[in-house]
């Protein structure tokens, strides 16, 4: 399986959330989007880890033609060693599970097997400490700065004390893994973001809520880049 481009690590990336976005016209918006954003983020709830229920494999399969771009699917489910073939044989790309599931040292390396780009996730009350023996097998690390289940909600600005630490260790020890941040982010949030070192922004409410989600996209990555 050949994965589609990640981008450098150091470069800002900006990832459209499609839990924000109208459900019944998604493949349209990610077309319109590739043009000004950089990954897809795709939230997969099931109700249990999170109180949520959102979309599985169809959904990604389905939209799988309407983008070139990775798909980047955030899997908050209590098992995800259950679901992970699935979404690889769907299109994901890249497939990050959260710290605080199910055996998940064991889901990196299952996600390894099928060879997905692998992310780890922490909760905003997670520490740090909880990741950092995993930085050598993933590539991407996944801040929340919100609890996760629901799009727009409020960013949590004491996340940024996490980002800074570890951005610290990354650039330390593991210069290759992608620090990407999801929840609360927008135009106001992002320079702080970017500032502290997250190099992925995930974005729902305030691109696709937006009345033009290509210039809040735009603007978007404006903003985080002039931080
Ligand atoms: C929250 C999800 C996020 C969220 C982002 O549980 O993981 O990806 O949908 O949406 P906004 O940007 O509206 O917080
Ligand atoms: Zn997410």
């Amino acid at each position: 399986m050949s994965l589609r481009d990640p981008g450098s690590p150091t470069a800002l990336r900006i990832a459209p959330s499609i839990l924000a976005a109208d459900f019944a016209s998604l493949g349209a918006a990610l077309h319109q989007l590739d043009a000004v954003t950089d990954w897809v983020h795709l939230d997969v709830m099931d109700g249990h880890f999170v109180p949520n229920l959102t979309l599985g494999p169809a959904l990604v399969a389905s939209l799988r033609p309407h983008s070139d771009h990775l798909f980047d699917c955030h899997l908050m489910v209590t098992d995800p060693r259950r679901h992970l073939e699935a979404f690889a044989h769907a299109g994901a790309d890249s497939c990050t599970v959260h710290v605080e599931a199910h055996e998940a040292a064991a889901a990196l390396a299952d996600a390894r097997a099928l060879g997905l780009r692998v992310g780890l996730a922490l909760n905003p009350d997670t520490p740090a400490a909880a990741v950092l023996d995993h930085l050598g097998d993933v590539d991407v690390i996944l801040v929340m700065s919100v609890f996760p289940g629901f799009a727009g909600q409020a960013f949590i600005p004491e996340v940024l004390t996490k980002v800074r630490d570890l951005r610290e260790e990354i650039d330390a020890h593991a210069p290759r893994v992608d620090l990407e941040i999801d929840g609360g982010i927008d135009q106001d949030t992002a320079g702080g973001a970017v500032a502290a070192g997250a190099r992925v922004l995930v974005a729902g409410s305030a691109i696709f809520r937006a009345a033009d989600p290509l210039d809040a996209a735009r603007e978007l990555r404006h903003r985080a880049r002039s931080a």
